[in-house]
């Protein structure tokens, strides 16, 4: 069987990254230009700054992901592109580069979900044997999504209002951490105790979804409290509480889930995915189940869990093989659903 190369791009926040895939598992270059420095001063990412950094570097990091490859387009066997959810500017990046390369080299266009991109980072590390259940946390999204198969897939878990990753941002900002806030609070969590008790929401409710904002809440409340009768609350133990308020929802649905659907494999996609306490906390409880019931876990490597165009090519491999193409009315939808 021939091999399928593929050339993806990413361009939905505030990373360009363009990488070559080789049959939607092996990585042969991945450049990721992150513009952090340049948000960083103003708490977030900015729409039009974000724009403006995409179109500086996407030219030049397409040389640099064929070149690193060892590739010419002659090589390559389709371009892909997240086309959605994100910033629209950002998107329109990306899927402008990519209709333009496919457009004037003829090579076919596929167009690819971020979402689906961070569940299928998971492919890029090991085999996923199907039924497989995806614990999908980032800054925008929060959920558990069952996939039949490469190509089809349930969502049966939602939040409610924040994204994990979002309350991360959100109470790091009132600990004064840079934004994104996620990778140092997890750091100060293990220096920490869980001494706030901070509110689980809905973890004894029989559904599948979550909801982070009480929890933000309680947190910013206990600071602004602390601070009015000049009181210093210990940041370790904060981090600590939050992060285990976090992971004890996350875990608990999870857990319920691969119980009642008994998947072949457990994955997690999403910068969220990159917390450590996390990562070490879903592999115990799994390990804790009986032996028959343990489906095979994948944890994407960190670099991988953040955003990348390596999990987009990963995507649109299955969709190569799914026969599903774009054309060059693909447009970017920032408000695109799994
Ligand atoms: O997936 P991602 O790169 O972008 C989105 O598609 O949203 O996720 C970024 C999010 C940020 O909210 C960041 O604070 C969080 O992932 N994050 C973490 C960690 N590393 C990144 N959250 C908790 N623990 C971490 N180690
Ligand atoms: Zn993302």
């Amino acid at each position: 069987k021939k091999d399928v190369r593929i050339l993806a791009y990413e361009s939905s926040c505030d990373e360009t990254s363009t990488a070559v895939i080789k049959n939607g598992r092996d990585i042969e270059s991945l450049i990721v230009a992150t513009q952090i420095k340049s948000h960083q001063r103003f708490g977030g990412v900015v729409p039009e700054v974000a724009s403006r950094h995409h179109i500086e570097v996407i030219s030049q990091i397409t040389k640099e992901a064929l070149s690193e490859a060892n590739c010419t387009w002659k090589d390559i066997d389709a371009i892909a592109v997240t086309y959605g959810p994100g910033l629209v500017g950002a998107l329109l990046i990306g899927v402008s580069a990519a209709k333009a390369a496919s457009m004037a080299t003829g090579i076919p266009l596929i167009g690819v979900d971020h979402i689906m991109g961070h569940i299928m980072a998971a492919q890029l590390k090991d085999e996923i044997e199907y039924p497989a259940l995806a614990l999908q946390v980032s800054g925008g999204h929060t959920e558990i999504v069952l996939l039949k198969d490469p190509v089809h897939f349930e969502i049966i878990g939602d939040t409610r209002d924040d994204a994990a990753g979002e309350a991360y941002d959100k109470i790091g900002r009132v600990l004064g951490v840079n934004y994104p806030a996620g990778k140092t609070i997890d750091a100060w969590a293990h220096e920490g105790k869980d001494t706030f008790n901070f509110p689980r929401a809905m973890m004894e409710d029989d559904d599948y979804d979550f909801s982070f904002s009480g929890l933000k809440s309680a947190f910013i409340n206990t600071c602004h409290h602390a601070d009015q009768i000049h009181e210093k609350l210990n940041k370790y133990d904060l981090a600590a509480s939050f992060q285990a308020a976090v992971i004890d929802v996350l875990a608990h649905k999870t857990i319920r889930a691969i119980k009642q659907y008994k998947p072949k494999t457990f994955i997690m996609g999403g910068g969220v995915a990159a917390n450590h306490g996390l990562r070490d906390r879903m592999s115990a409880e799994i390990a804790k189940l009986p032996k028959q019931d343990q489906p095979k876990v994948i944890l994407p490597d960190i670099k991988l869990c953040g955003d990348n165009a390596a999990m987009i090519g990963a995507v649109a491999y299955n969709l190569y093989n799914d026969g599903q193409f774009a054309d060059l009315t693909l447009n970017a939808d920032p408000s695109l659903e799994l």
